[in-house]
């Protein structure tokens, strides 16, 4: 299949993409390299350099290939700067997105798979948050995905327009080729800056807030293998012709932010120093996804749900790849 994957470059389009065409897709990626890097494109995939918010420049790509199915990772993506920065998600996310979803529907496009996200939940009611659980966005960003999922019911109602709204709780670790891993400027994510801790790229990590209702005090989170979200996505796009679906995507699992720093000493054997510091604005006590629907539906097993093996392949990349794909540019204000 002839596949566009937009963020191509970024951290989980890119191993989305290496995990296409090892299983034989072909793939377009498309991307502004805002955030992404071009390094972390494969070169056996086609790349196009452009912004979502050019309409005549995805045009131009819809007419350049024969594309049969889009993945759609573009997007900002940080909750906290969606706080600062409403109109970039509520904004630009959705009208990025509609840009993408009329060329799709224009072109006779019928499969869609969207990157959407466990802020949808907010601070959810029931733990772990299943895909019946109410709908509370806990940011502009959160919304910004609810938006387009509910966009992408009407296209099914109106062109039967085939999609998967696969929605992550926190994605970590790295390709297990070694080859492509978590390279943000600036970086925000909690196992990344703990391992440049390892790296003696910081001094410190400090835990935003220790006085949460859980088991130490720090918050709880279901971190999900990258690869292993790489495999729901194809999973998920072969069974778009049997209709479209919605899916949380974690292991039903939660690590503190302890927990988490704890495991990172243990694979680097560095100290890592932590501080306990005031709690970020925003986050959640603990967020654990059920995703007992896309295993029972389509048979998804993550291969790699224990959280050591998802830091020791995070660590491998940053330890091979101390300052990331080498291209560090002004993050934009
Ligand atoms: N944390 C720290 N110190 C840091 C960074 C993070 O204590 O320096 C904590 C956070 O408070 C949070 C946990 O580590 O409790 C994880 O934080 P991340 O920033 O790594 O991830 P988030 O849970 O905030 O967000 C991620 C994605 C979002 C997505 C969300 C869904 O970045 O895009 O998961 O749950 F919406």
């Amino acid at each position: 299949m002839n596949i566009l994957v937009t963020g191509g470059a970024g951290y989980i389009g890119s191993i989305v993409v290496e995990e296409l065409l090892a299983q034989g897709e072909e793939v377009v990626v498309f991307d502004n390299l805002c955030y992404g890097h071009r390094a972390a494109v494969p070169p056996q995939a086609a790349f196009v350099e452009g912004d979502l918010s050019d309409r005549a420049a995805v045009r131009a790509v819809f007419d350049s290939y024969p594309i049969e199915a889009v993945m759609h990772f573009a997007s900002y993506t940080l909750v906290g700067e969606s706080m600062a920065h409403p109109f970039r998600y509520l904004g630009d996310n959705v009208t990025n997105g509609l840009n993408l979803l009329r060329e799709a529907v224009a072109h006779g496009v019928r499969r869609f798979i969207l990157s959407s996200t466990a802020n949808l939940f907010g601070t959810p009611e029931r733990i772990p948050i299943g895909e019946k659980e109410r709908i509370v966005p806990g940011s502009p960003y959160g919304e910004s995905k609810y938006i387009l999922e509910r966009i992408l019911h009407w296209l099914d109602r109106i062109y039967d327009f085939r999609y998967a709204a696969l929605r992550y709780f926190n994605a970590a670790g790295a390709s297990p080729t070694g080859e492509r891993g978590e390279d943000h400027n600036p970086e925000t994510h909690l196992i990344p800056l703990v391992l440049q801790v390892a790296l003696g790229q910081r001094d410190k990590i400090t835990i935003f807030g220790d006085d949460y209702p859980t088991r130490d005090g720090t918050c709880v989170r279901d971190y999900i293998h990258v690869s292993d979200l790489a495999q729901a996505h194809i999973l998920a796009l072969r069974a778009l012709d049997a209709g479209s679906r919605t899916y949380n995507l974690g292991n039903g699992q939660g690590f503190t932010v302890r927990e988490v720093i704890e495991t990172c000493r243990a694979v680097t054997g560095h100290p890592i120093p932590a501080e306990v510091g005031p709690r970020r604005p925003g986050d959640p006590a603990v967020l654990i996804a059920g995703s007992e629907k896309i295993r029972r539906e389509l048979g998804w097993r993550p291969r790699y749900p224990d959280l050591r093996t998802i830091v020791e392949h995070a660590w491998e990349w940053h330890r091979t790849h101390p300052h990331g794909y080498g291209d560090r540019r002004t993050p934009k204000a």
